[in-house]
């Protein structure tokens, strides 16, 4: 008989926001700040208290004044998300497309960005540099390397055996399945996989000290300049020897004639490698936590297997590895009662939206089966992610391959999530269990 055990105490299914609804007042205006608090994502509770107080008495809330940011409003309505999203000529992603604060808006006011992104342009080069990889994301071009996620997936599973029944699944698996995925979509030697994990987070992990361990501004630029020493060659590589990897497609690709400039190269390749990596191992190993926090969920998956899509889909939503992303208005515009003027910015609160009472019945039950889910985990519109059919195929893949040969999983200790306001997730999940 298969056996499930349960978790060890009421603090360890506090992931995912479990119960927070009933909350003690909040007053509006701390619960606007705590948006801008690397610790309170890394607290459920606290989080969706404030976020569930936001949607219900003030759902676009000017958050003003911050002291170490510039004052921005908070949308946490799903609708509201929705509406701002599908227009992005009234609602553009520079100069402010993530939170940062007010010291790094001047400094990239005054010295420009060394990576331009796709998150950080707009039309018309958004859509032309979109259009440079976009033919790789779509679902039959997925497919060719379906097999590929497969074995990687099956590779993680086995290492999880290999290590004896106890580890640190945040650490120890759920960080590198996605990064050698990606890695391998664009056509980067396995050698190079630890480096670049490195590299990736160092410079993108997230706010929390530990992951970031202590650097400082200059060492953080010298990470950045290795990063594109590193890209560089592979630009100069792939136009000497193209090969049918997205670097080389990336390497090769014209606008208008000409070949990407490298830094435009190398901001393509970060977006790729970053972008896909930490949020999709947040998804599963939240997801893997939210199972062992709900054993009737992980029993009921085991038993329908035909469930694995829409658990996954309810993971992504549970997680919601993307805090938020901001637009600033370029007219003045009316929101949700609000009067937004040109040139203010709006933190879209992605993990609001995806609690929203308005859109999903009894938002905080983690449900396997949910259907319909419309979250809004990849955002949406002209920025919706890129490589949300690939992150939906590698969990997918990793859970199909777990789920049979789980016969026991137990909490080895307390999860820990990291600080962030932009993406993250659970920094250790110390687990227990038996895998055939
Ligand atoms: C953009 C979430 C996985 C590549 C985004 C956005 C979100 C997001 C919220 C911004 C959307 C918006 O502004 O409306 C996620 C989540 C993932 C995931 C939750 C995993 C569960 C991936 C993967 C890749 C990827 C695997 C690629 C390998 C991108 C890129 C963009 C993007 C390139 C920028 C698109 C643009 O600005 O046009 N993602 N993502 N993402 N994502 Fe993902």
């Amino acid at each position: 008989a298969v056996l499930l055990s349960g978790p060890r105490s009421a603090e360890y299914r506090r992931g995912g926001g479990t119960d927070v609804q009933g909350d003690a007042h909040v007053n509006i205006d701390d619960a606007g700040l705590t948006l801008a608090d690397p610790t309170a994502y890394a607290d459920d509770r606290r989080l969706h208290a404030a976020l569930s107080a936001l949607r219900r008495e003030d759902p676009v809330h000017r958050v003003d004044p911050l002291p170490a940011f510039n004052p921005f409003w908070a949308v946490t309505r799903h609708a509201d998300v929705v509406e701002v999203e599908r227009q992005h000529e009234t609602f553009i992603n520079e100069p402010r497309p993530i939170l940062v604060s007010a010291a790094q808006d001047r400094y990239t006011a005054e010295h420009g960005r060394m990576l331009r992104t796709l998150v950080h342009l707009d039309d018309p080069e958004h859509k032309a540099l979109r259009s440079v990889v976009a033919d790789w994301f779509r679902p039959r071009a997925l497919r060719k390397i379906e097999v590929d996620v497969r074995r990687l997936a099956k590779r993680s599973v086995d290492k999880m055996a290999e290590l004896g029944g106890e580890c640190d699944f945040a650490q120890e698996i759920a960080v590198d399945y996605p990064l050698y995925v990606i890695l391998s979509l664009l056509g980067l030697p396995e050698s190079d996989f630890p480096r670049i994990l490195q590299l990736t987070q160092e410079l993108f992990g997230s706010d929390d000290a530990e992951l970031r361990r202590g650097r400082s501004p200059e060492e953080l630029l010298q990470v950045l300049l290795d990063f594109f020493d590193y890209f560089n060659r592979i630009t100069a590589d792939r136009r000497a020897n193209p090969t049918d990897d997205l670097a080389s497609t990336i390497a090769n690709a014209r606008i208008d004639g000409e070949h990407l400039s490298d830094s435009d190269a190398a901001s393509q390749y970060v977006i790729i490698a970053t972008a896909g990596h930490d949020t999709t191992s947040s998804t599963i190993a939240g997801g893997l936590q939210a199972l062992v926090a709900h054993p009737g969920e992980l029993e009921r998956l085991r038993r329908d297997p035909e469930l694995i899509p829409s658990a996954v889909e309810e993971m992504i939503r549970w997680v919601t590895p993307v805090k938020e992303f901001m637009r600033t208005a370029t007219t003045d515009y009316a929101l949700g009662g609000k009067r937004i003027e040109a040139g203010e910015s709006l933190l879209l609160c992605y993990p609001s939206a995806n609690r929203d009472e308005a859109v999903f019945d009894d938002p905080f039950r983690f449900d396997v089966g949910r259907d319909p889910n419309r979250h809004l985990s990849f955002g949406f519109g002209a920025h919706v992610c890129l490589g949300a059919t690939l992150a939906r195929m590698e969990a997918r893949a990793f859970f199909a391959e777990l789920v049979p040969r789980l016969q026991r999983v137990e909490p080895a200790g307390e999860p820990e999530w990291s600080d962030t306001t932009f993406v993250g997730g659970l920094k250790h999940l110390p687990l227990r269990y038996r895998i055939t």
